[in-house]
């Protein structure tokens, strides 16, 4: 199986666009046009990305391919959907958003072509050699159109996963939760660290540091395995410390309590779950916070 020869109308040249456009060159397949909104930006992504010719989105009526993939803004997909269908003759028609239908392509399936989404699960930024390789790719389509964007997936050098529509936007909540979830967690991680008196360019080098490491736990490991710390350890004298400090920081407190629980889960059977239960609800009955004599 290969691209080789097959070709490719990419509409939208932009970050995740011209990161397709690359893996689909490298698997030897034929760039055949690349549409944007001007003539001009069209015609520097096609010079870019090494493509047969670059259009507008008006000048692109009579255009040829085997596939289309629309990669522009998500907002944008219907719209530009609506606009193109009937007017460029394609067999398969993608859409990269991982949170919208495939159904949003449906002016190009009345006309005929399939259609389906392709979301790689990674962060492209438009830096010059992104790819779509090694990325994790939700392919989501019905009948052919899913075999096809599974083929796809595997000749530009990723892992393709097959996704109901309906489970779509609980996936890409759980990609955002992952992704800037964990920046935002850092965040607050490094405003603690502030308050301790920490500089906050060390504590973000050195709190993502310390992040990426866990993560990287994760996905070598089972959960029980990765994670550490006094919750996984059930130190509960320094989780009372910890309680304590963050006594005057509820916000940070809240997301302690619930990741706790979540760690509490994933390493059952280890002891004092429910007092470990009672002092993220501050019923631990434990030393007063408010003793100001307490060590
Ligand atoms: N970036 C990522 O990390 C990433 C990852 C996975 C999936 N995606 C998905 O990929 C799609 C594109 O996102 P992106 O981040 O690559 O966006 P982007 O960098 O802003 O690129 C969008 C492209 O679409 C063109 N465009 C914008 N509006 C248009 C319109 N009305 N008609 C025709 N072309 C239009 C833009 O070019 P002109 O302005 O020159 O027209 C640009 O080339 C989205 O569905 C997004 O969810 C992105």
């Amino acid at each position: 199986l290969s691209l080789r020869g097959s070709t490719l109308i990419l509409v939208g040249p932009g970050r995740a666009g011209s990161a397709l456009a690359r893996s689909w060159n490298a698997a030897g397949g034929r760039l055949r046009a690349v549409v944007a909104r001007t003539p001009a930006s069209a015609e520097a992504a096609g010079l870019r990305l090494g493509a047969e010719a670059s259009l507008p989105v008006e000048g692109a009526a009579g255009l040829e391919a085997d596939v289309l993939v629309l990669a522009v803004p998500d907002d944008a997909i219907e719209a530009v959907a609506f606009s193109l269908a009937g007017r460029v003759s394609t067999r398969w028609v993608f859409h990269l958003s991982g949170a919208l239908e495939a159904g949003v392509l449906e002016p190009f399936r009345k006309t005929g072509a399939a259609i389906g989404s392709l979301h790689p699960l990674a962060p492209f930024t438009g830096k010059e050699g992104e790819t779509w390789r090694g990325a994790f790719i939700a392919v989501e389509a019905d009948g052919d159109a899913a075999a096809e964007g599974e083929r796809l997936a595997r000749e530009l050098g990723g892992r393709g996963h097959r996704i109901g529509a309906s489970g779509k936007p609980l996936y890409h909540a759980a990609a955002t939760l992952a992704a800037g979830g964990t920046a935002a967690l850092l965040a607050i991680a490094t405003k603690l660290w502030q308050n301790a008196g920490l500089p906050e360019a060390e504590a973000r080098g050195a709190l993502s540091l310390l992040s990426r490491r866990a993560a990287e736990a994760v996905g070598s490991m089972p959960f029980a395995e990765a994670l550490t710390g006094p919750i996984a350890r059930r130190d509960v004298g320094t989780l009372r410390a910890h309680t304590k400090a963050l006594r005057e920081n509820p916000e940070a407190a809240a997301l302690y309590a619930a990741l706790a629980e979540e760690t509490l889960r994933q390493t059952p059977g280890r002891g004092s779950e429910e007092a470990i239960r009672r002092l993220l609800r501050h019923e631990d009955g434990g030393p007063d916070p408010e003793d100001a004599a307490e060590g």
